[in-house]
């Protein structure tokens, strides 16, 4: 590509991001319009709506919970969700979802190279293959991770799932969330989460293409409670992650008549109904039911400044709760860069078998518990009482190392970490990227 081509894209991708404005706060509850005066005052649903827009609520939680977990969004419409025609079946793809129960689950450790992003034209929707999962969207716990790869934009073509909110970790490339509560841009370093059964369309950022290679990154579907920011404890009220650097989208729509799909995950499946209208026609909404981005790089990293590990649970930055007390179904943990300052300690990830499951990522860098094998794009599993922990050559280096303070610098790896057992999918075991040999890095002790 010659250097005006080049020039020709950034400049197109900063008029895109020109465009994008954001509200700031975690749980907010925000009022939006993009047309001036769209959004009813003083009422949800006044028998003639400014602008002759169809108001519609969208709840996130039961109507009658608990006022610091309720969820609740009024969106004012160009038409009605309601006008569609009947959902007909789609062809599974690669997509799987719980109970999980198409492979035996092993205590064995699983780690896997990074999954190629496909030669051939494929969107967002294509490209997703499921790599594991616990619990059953019929009863709403338990979470699928999800690897999306992609080289096209979705293309009259509209996604929600019914089944759970969906967290993004890109890995590679930048996303465009084309929401119905407005646009979200996504770059590796951050993370998007977008609210159980909200529409939206994923473009790729910097070009068609995301890029010369497309993109790709990771996706959790959680089944069960949002994601909330976790309680402090004797930290107090600073650290980990802070409420303001929370980012939920202004109000955008699309004014689009045609044909276009839009898809449905549901108890698992997936389907598809035919709109003659874009589903993004969200005028104006208020309410705190709404995607939001984060970026990781704002994170509080608080660790020891004397000796020994705290637990991993110090690096939370969002946990879904399970129902009993600190015990998760879902906590997001990263591994960010930092100082390493710990006297007479054995500075990594200590040996150890956990109560809690762990399906670890890495979005760039080295994790500081393994030498080699573990890749920017790749996977580990080590569930229930799996014994893991630093690799040989690691354990040999940093038991002899001189401690000295130092920082782990250009470094992502982040973990999804469940009370339930990850349970692999049959293309994940029989994908050629599953590791065969990893038992081997504990060999030799
Ligand atoms: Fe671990």
């Amino acid at each position: 590509m010659d250097m005006s081509a080049t020039a020709k894209l950034r400049r197109a991708a900063t008029a895109r991001r020109a465009k994008l404005a954001y509200q700031a706060g975690f749980g907010n509850t925000f009022s939006t319009e993009a047309e001036k005066g769209a959004l009813p005052v003083g009422q949800n649903s006044p028998q003639r709506t400014p602008k002759g827009l169809y108001p519609e609520v969208l709840s996130g939680s039961a109507f009658t919970a608990p006022r610091a977990e309720n969820l609740s969004t009024w969106l004012y419409k160009l038409r009605p969700s309601a006008m569609h025609a009947p959902f007909r079946r789609l062809p599974q793809g690669l997509v799987r979802s719980g109970p999980f129960d198409e492979a035996e689950a092993s205590p064995n450790r699983l780690r896997w190279d990074p999954l190629p992003i496909p030669a051939k034209p494929t969107d967002f929707l294509d490209g997703l293959v499921t790599i594991a999962g616990s619990g059953d969207p019929a009863a709403q716990g338990g979470i699928a991770v999800h690897l999306y790869r992609a080289n096209r934009p979705m293309k009259d073509r509209y996604f929600y799932s019914a089944d759970g909110e969906l967290m993004f970790v890109p890995q590679q490339g930048a996303l465009l969330l084309a929401t119905e509560l407005g646009r979200l841009e996504v770059q590796p370093g951050e993370v998007a989460v977008v609210p159980r059964g909200v529409k939206f369309r994923v473009e790729l950022q910097g070009g068609t293409r995301g890029g010369p290679d497309g993109v790709r990154g990771y996706l959790c579907e959680n089944y069960g409670a949002p994601f909330r920011l976790p309680e402090l404890g004797p930290i107090g009220s600073q650290g980990l992650a802070q409420r303001r650097d929370f980012l939920a989208p202004v109000a955008a729509y699309e004014d689009k008549a045609g044909k276009c799909q839009l898809v449905a995950k549901f108890l698992g499946g997936l389907w598809a109904a035919e709109l003659s209208h874009s589903p993004l026609d969200v005028v104006a909404w208020h309410g705190n039911c709404a995607p939001y981005k984060y970026d990781l790089a704002r994170f509080m990293t608080i660790n020891t400044v004397s000796f020994d590990h705290p637990d991993p649970s110090i690096f939370t930055v969002l946990t879904s709760p399970s129902g009993t007390p600190g015990v998760a179904n879902c906590d997001f943990v990263i591994f960010p860069p930092r100082w390493m300052v710990a006297e007479h300690t054995f500075r990594p990830p200590w040996f150890h078998r956990n109560f809690m499951s762990e399906l670890m990522g890495l979005v760039r860098g080295v994790y500081d518990a393994k030498a080699e094998g573990f890749l920017p794009g790749g996977i580990s599993i080590h569930n229930c009482m799996s014994g893991h922990g630093p690799d040989r050559p690691t354990y040999d280096r940093a038991s002899s190392a001189a401690l000295k303070p130092h920082k782990i610098e250009d470094t992502l790896a982040f973990m999804w970490e469940s009370r339930y057992v990850f349970r692999p999918t049959k293309t994940a075991l029989a994908a050629k990227e599953l590791q065969k040999g990893y038992d081997k890095v504990w060999d030799g002790f």
